[in-house]
């Protein structure tokens, strides 16, 4: 078709491209369901030089794929070239938390990969790029990024929260019996941490009889949604730990693909979780990468305002607030040491 033969390729990055979420994310983005089947990609992959012959492996499976949308793969562990001209980077490249600990700890051992990694943004991408922050701690890691790439607007970075929304979603779905499909507008607020706050309150789900509900009265059960929930959601990450020995990888991936996806294409209306440079809406710590409720449109996104805040919100919003700026500091504090 003479559209998809004209389009210009645009060139998008993922690090961490000989790991283990990277090996789902390439297929996801090089089959069209990202920026769409008639945009043709060249597809930049970074990784350390210690992973060359994995990611030696991973472009041969690209190649053995025969993917219609992939003009080029540019595989590389030189990270001036992995960022040359860009329009869109998924900063997956990190290391991945173990059992036992949570995903702060990763901060000193990660944080350095992100100072470098908006310096090289700064540096080397087009202007417009869009930024996902994958790699844990997310949030910090994705404030320390946009700090080092001052030419870049604030905007254009994020943190990846989709799947704990992704999460929530499903756990509601299940218990009302329905697709995932009947389920929308579940909030991730907050730090992709156990702090975080999965909030049913502004959540409907067609039913299995058809009807639209709330959430709450859908499922008519309080003590399950504001404990069992919330719990089984802040702590699902640790879980997949537990039984796989290794961290959620295919289910990441997803998110990050419904994330860029969403970011790029639009929401039509519906809400979707971002992690965002906060502005101080519903009272939340300015100047932190804050997960909140968007929509999405012209690759932009706008905090859904003017939700009710009962106080079990309040402190829950508040706490993982203070949480995200406890990392602030300590980020800073390690970046500059
Ligand atoms: P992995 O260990 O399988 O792969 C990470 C890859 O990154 C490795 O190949 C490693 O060599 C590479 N890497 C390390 N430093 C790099 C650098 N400076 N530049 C480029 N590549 C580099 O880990 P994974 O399972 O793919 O997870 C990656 C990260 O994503 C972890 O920090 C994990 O905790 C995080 N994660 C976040 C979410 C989320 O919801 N935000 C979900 C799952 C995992
Ligand atoms: C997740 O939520 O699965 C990831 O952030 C990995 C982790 O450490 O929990």
């Amino acid at each position: 078709r003479l559209d998809f033969l004209q389009a210009e390729p645009i060139r998008v990055l993922i690090t961490g491209a000989a790991g283990q979420i990277a090996y789902s994310l390439i297929y996801m983005v090089s089959s069209g369901e990202v920026f769409g089947k008639d945009q043709p990609i060249i597809l930049h992959l970074l990784d350390i030089p210690p992973m060359t012959k994995v990611l030696e492996g991973v472009c041969m499976e690209i190649n053995d794929c025969a993917l219609p949308i992939v003009r080029e793969v540019v595989a590389t562990t030189n990270v001036a070239e992995a960022f040359k001209d860009i329009s869109a980077a998924f900063l997956v490249g990190a290391m991945p938390r173990k059992q036992g600990m949570e995903r702060k700890d990763l901060l000193s051992a990660n944080v350095r990969i992100f100072k470098e990694q908006g310096q090289a943004l700064d540096q080397h991408a087009k202007k417009d790029v869009k930024v996902l922050v994958v790699g844990n701690p997310a949030n910090t890691n994705a404030l320390i990024c946009s700090k080092y790439a001052p030419s870049i607007p604030k905007e254009n970075f994020s943190a990846m929260t989709r799947l704990d929304q992704n999460r929530g979603q499903s756990q509601i779905a299940v218990r009302c019996g329905v697709p995932i499909t009947n389920v929308k507008n579940v909030i991730i607020w907050g730090n992709h941490s156990s702090t975080q706050y999965p909030d049913i309150n502004h959540a409907e789900v067609i039913t299995a009889g058809g009807d639209k509900k709330k959430v709450r009265d859908a499922v008519n059960d309080d003590a399950w949604l504001n404990d069992t929930f919330i719990s089984t959601v802040q702590k699902r990450g640790a879980a997949v730990i537990a039984a796989r020995g290794l961290s959620s990888a295919m289910s990441a991936a997803k998110a990050a693909s419904d994330h860029m996806r969403d970011w790029w294409q639009g929401t039509d209306g519906r809400w979707v979780s971002m992690g965002v440079f906060s502005d101080g809406s519903y009272g939340t710590p300015a100047e932190v990468m804050y997960s909140f409720p968007v929509t999405c449109a012209n690759k932009k996104w706008t905090i859904v305002q003017g939700l009710a805040i009962d106080d079990f919100s309040r402190q829950k919003l508040d706490s993982t607030g203070n949480e995200l700026m406890e990392e602030r500091g300590e980020a800073i504090a390690a970046c500059e040491a």
